[in-house]
């Protein structure tokens, strides 16, 4: 049986087109709610393979999703690189953070760790239907390497920025660290059952443009050759969120098979690579809102990349409070 998401992955257009929504596995779930009540610790939570099946495949058995994202988080690799990671309530995600070479020295890639992940991915693949494809993910580096330095989410990234620019080799170095962490840990996941990929580089948007070229395409450059190099067919999709202009030679100069677009830019009228799909780019807030509002602006989107590789999703994750129903809604908007 044909996955429509990696036929689309490989330049074709497909109407309807595949759809999944980032975020699509969490606690807008009531279902996801009540297995996490069961545990404190989110690391802990991610690393259970049983739970993280389950909590994978939730999303999928309701909405009947074009694909299932392994449940996990980009923060599992500074997790295996040795940084302290935790998730204060209310808070999002907290590290201590890493900001000189001493730090950076201490830092290892210690792949046993994840091996629960590889787990999670092969029980996924049992248990998912043949037309049904599993995504594997990380984030980019400079997302990551934001979060490892700042110690927390943020706005604004003073502290990375400053690091960036500095004429010394700290960041260059925790760049290259992230590179080959993030090279293997995806190889891993494609290795145990990973159908496609995604790049999360979710802070592209704070990125100076000076930076741009060393900060984010050249790693991710390099991130896609490794993978590639152990599984040239297997697609990977980038998601620079709040790139902007530079989405044009974010796809030319990485070599992603697709590229996210968020609900910031006009994903019709983005100049592209040809053979490069496109995925996006619905506002979560409409999916939050629901009603007919949600339904036209979808059927608009759809109607606007009819004949292009394009997979449905959000510009950005599903939002906490957002009712289920409204999932179901915008899913039969699009297929019908
Ligand atoms: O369904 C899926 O998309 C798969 C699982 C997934 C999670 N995180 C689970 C999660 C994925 C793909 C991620 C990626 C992720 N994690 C990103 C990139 C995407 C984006 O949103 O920009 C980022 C920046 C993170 C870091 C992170 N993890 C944050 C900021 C938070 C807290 C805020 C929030 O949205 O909850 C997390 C925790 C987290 N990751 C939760 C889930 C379901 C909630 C934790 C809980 O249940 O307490």
């Amino acid at each position: 049986m044909v996955k429509k998401l990696l036929q689309v992955l490989k330049g074709e257009a497909l109407s309807p087109p595949p759809v999944w929504l980032m975020r699509q596995a969490g606690r807008y779930l009531p279902e996801y709610r009540a297995l996490r009540a069961n545990v404190t610790d989110f690391v802990a939570f991610c690393l259970n393979p049983d739970l993280a099946v389950e909590v994978t495949l939730q999303p999928v058995r309701r909405f009947h999703l074009d694909a299932a994202i392994l449940f996990a988080d980009i923060l599992l690799v500074p997790y295996a690189l040795g940084q302290k990671l935790w998730f204060a309530e209310g808070e999002g995600p907290r590290l201590e953070p890493v900001r000189d070479a001493a730090g950076i020295a201490g830092l290892r890639y210690d792949a046993d760790k994840l091996l629960p992940v590889m787990q999670t991915i092969k029980g996924v693949r049992r248990a998912l239907s043949a037309d049904t494809a599993l995504i594997g993910f990380a984030g980019a580096p400079w997302t990551v390497a934001t979060y490892m330095i700042e110690g927390r989410g943020g706005t604004d990234h003073e502290t990375v920025r400053a690091l960036a620019w500095r004429e010394s080799q700290t960041f260059p170095r925790l760049i290259d660290l992230l590179v080959d962490a993030t090279s293997q840990y995806l190889i891993a996941q494609a290795d145990a059952g990973a159908e496609a990929l995604q790049l999360f580089e979710s802070w592209a948007g704070t990125v100076p443009a000076g930076l741009f070229e060393r900060a984010v395409l050249e790693p991710t450059a390099r991130i896609v050759r490794a993978v590639k190099a152990r599984h040239p067919s297997l697609p990977i999709i980038g998601f620079p969120r709040g790139a902007g202009s530079w989405l044009k030679r974010y796809a030319e100069a990485t070599g992603v098979d697709g590229v996210g677009v968020d609900q910031m830019t006009d994903i019709a009228a983005l100049e592209l690579p040809a053979k490069v799909t496109r995925q996006g780019n619905l506002d979560p807030i409409l999916l939050l809102q629901g009603g007919e509002a949600m339904r036209a602006e979808a059927r608009r989107l759809v109607a606007a990349m009819r004949g292009k590789p394009f997979i449905f999703n959000l510009g950005h994750g599903v939002m906490q409070p957002t009712p289920p129903e409204h999932v179901a809604e915008l899913i039969d908007a699009i297929r019908k």
